[in-house]
């Protein structure tokens, strides 16, 4: 896999335009994808995925998973929504069959940097001001772009 350059940056000015470039990116997503949401508490990781739903064409109700680690919102390729902010220990991780999820779909998982050492795509998104987040992509396919 060939991996896209540093700098495939892109910033939005509204929750709206974080959600669009969600959805230009699900067009690019394929069963077995996983995609690492980094970011602090508001920069916008679940309305990142809400973008990811609805560019896949699924009708999902898109929260914060706050007590179950997973949401799945089934459709032709699957999307499984995972939340690991209040992940306790590693044996939780496990129970969460990444695996299986990758095999139906696409996983999105925010807080995704406390997956260790997952070959997943890292989306960096950081807050600049209130109304504008920077969106970066790591480890992408060179064909994925914003
Ligand atoms: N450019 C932007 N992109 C995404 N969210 C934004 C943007 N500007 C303002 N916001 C606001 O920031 C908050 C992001 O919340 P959320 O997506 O739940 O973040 P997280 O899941 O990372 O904690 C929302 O209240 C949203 O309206
Ligand atoms: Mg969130």
């Amino acid at each position: 896999m060939t991996t896209s350059p540093e700098g495939a940056e892109l910033v939005t000015a509204s929750p709206e335009e974080t959600e669009a470039a969600a959805a230009r990116l699900a067009g690019h997503l394929g069963r077995g994808d996983l995609l690492l949401l980094v970011g602090e508490l508001g920069a916008g990781k679940t309305t990142f995925v809400r973008g990811l739903a609805r560019g896949m064409g699924l009708e999902a109700d898109v929260m914060s998973p706050t007590f179950q680690l997973v949401r799945v919102y089934p459709g032709p390729l699957q999307l499984a929504h995972v939340d690991l902010y209040r992940l306790s220990n590693t044996a939780e991780l496990a129970d969460l069959g990444l695996e299986e999820l990758l095999e139906e779909g696409v996983v999105a998982v925010e807080w995704g940097d406390r997956l260790q050492g997952c070959p997943g795509v890292r989306v960096r998104l950081q807050t600049l001001d209130p109304d504008r987040r920077q969106l970066r992509l790591e480890g992408a396919p060179a064909t994925w772009s914003w």
